[in-house]
């Protein structure tokens, strides 16, 4: 079993704000972008047009889809041959299905023919042929088209296939990608967090419990919430209660929640925690990306609060033992693989969070609650117990965020100030913007190239 000290990456660290500021100016001079004067001050909130404009929306969600490796679930939901569901991302609607061999494809929900979608979007089921309610044209598990009624002789079936999504499956982690080309590099995505996954072996897991909130608020607004714990102790008193005070004050949000000032104060009880841990044989680790990253990655193993083994109300154990543990070590592993997309999984239970932008004013959240696959409900575990901390702190956060909402569509609304304890903040708006411009001039570039051929 594989064991480390604290180890933070620096292939992307995370820059001071002024720092990122002159990179990002430095580097993106000649960027067909077009944030004039909206251009964000580092260290400051954005401008209201980020989370209020429909056009801003346009661009987060074509940038985030082609950028991004989106997760949109377990295995374990579509556990047999035939299984599919959709996941609606933006204008694009993915079914994601497994076939007969037990793979699992994705396939844009666009009917060869004339476009109509084959299954309704946000629904699920199991079938032998995706076929289409307009005129019939049927599909195969692996998106061949079977052949249609009434087509002219030199109509090709073959190239009429269903339209595939990029997809990767890890650890029972479905994610895919909607970029028109390459999508981005799955293995750089995996590579540092796969120590931490690897403890927890999700690919013999199972969900024993969904939730779904929707929140009257932009996306990047939820995005923000999720990536600090300044707004704890005023707004989550069951959360608060399970955790350590200092820890939240460090990392209450997680890898790089707060300035290393702060971070610094939670500095021996950390070490100290590491060192009984590693000395069990397991492993601990942190991983921040930084402004300049592609995927805005944070990972770490950090303790939950002396006495208490899981995240419950009282901290005893919610389910058994997953992956590798033998024992408790206290320790919660969070793992994000972009801004929208985090699992945080106790020794006996995780949680996996699924942000998704709806529309400018609306976002969907989806968590499921995940045990081990042999696990039994009422024996070795009860959803109530298991989903009862974030359940209640993801119904206030919908609360304050939809409230944070309606104060920046004010005309009085000004960026302010984040606070030491909203670090990652700062850093996700600054890799907001530079992932924005990037994404943008390298489309453009694209443009310029497929104009020159024609
Ligand atoms: S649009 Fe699907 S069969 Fe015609
Ligand atoms: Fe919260």
């Amino acid at each position: 079993m594989p064991t480390s000290t604290t180890t933070i990456t620096t292939a992307a660290k995370p820059a001071k704000p002024a720092k990122a500021a002159q990179a990002t100016k430095a580097t993106t001079a000649t960027a067909n972008s077009e944030f004039g004067n909206l251009r964000p001050a580092v260290g400051r909130s954005l401008p209201q047009e980020y989370y209020v404009s429909s056009e801003w929306f346009q661009r987060d969600v074509k940038m985030y889809g082609a950028t991004q490796w989106l997760l949109v679930d377990h295995v374990s939901k579509i556990p047999s041959a035939g299984d599919w569901f959709t996941y609606e991302f933006g204008s694009n609607s993915i079914i994601v299905v497994r076939n007969k061999e037990g793979e699992i494809n994705a396939f844009y929900n666009v009917c060869r023919h004339r476009g109509s979608i084959l299954c309704a979007e946000g629904s699920a089921g199991k079938t032998k042929t995706l076929t289409c309610a307009y005129h019939s044209w049927s599909y195969d598990l692996d998106g061949n088209l079977r052949p249609p009624r009434s087509m002219p002789e030199d109509f090709d079936k073959k190239a009429n296939g269903l339209v595939r999504c990029h997809i990767r499956v890890y650890d029972g982690l479905i994610f895919i990608n909607l970029a028109k080309g390459n999508p981005p590099d799955f293995d750089v995505l995996i590579g540092d967090l796969k120590p931490f996954l690897d403890l927890h072996e999700l690919q013999n897991a199972k969900v024993a419990y969904s939730k779904k909130w929707i929140i009257d608020a932009n996306w990047k607004l939820n995005v923000e919430n999720f990536l600090e714990c300044y707004h704890c102790r005023a707004a989550h008193p069951t959360y608060t209660a399970v955790h350590d005070a200092m820890k939240l004050l460090s990392f209450g949000a997680g890898a790089g929640s707060s300035d290393k000032a702060v971070t610094n104060s939670f500095e021996a009880r950390m070490k100290e925690w590491e060192a009984e841990t590693n000395a069990k044989g397991i492993f601990t680790g942190i991983v921040v990306d930084g402004v300049d990253s592609d995927f805005f990655r944070a990972a770490a193993r950090i303790p939950i609060k002396d006495g208490y083994k899981s995240e419950t109300r009282d901290g005893t154990p919610g389910s058994t033992l997953m992956g590798k543990f033998r024992e408790f070590d206290g320790g919660q592993t969070g793992v994000s693989f972009n801004a929208t997309a985090t699992i945080i999984a106790n020794n006996d239970f995780a949680l996996m969070f699924r942000y998704t932008p709806i529309d400018t004013l609306k976002t969907e959240l989806v968590v499921s609650w995940i045990v081990h696959k042999d696990a039994v409900e009422g024996q070795d575990y009860d959803v109530e117990k298991i989903s009862a901390v974030w359940a209640i702190t993801l119904d206030e956060d919908k609360t304050i965020t939809q409230n944070n909402q309606k104060g920046i569509q004010s005309t009085a609304y000004q960026p302010g100030v984040y606070s030491t304890q909203e670090q990652r903040i700062a850093d996700f708006t600054q890799w907001y913007i530079n992932r924005l411009e990037r994404f943008e001039s390298e489309t453009a570039a694209d443009n310029t190239i497929l104009i020159a051929k024609h």
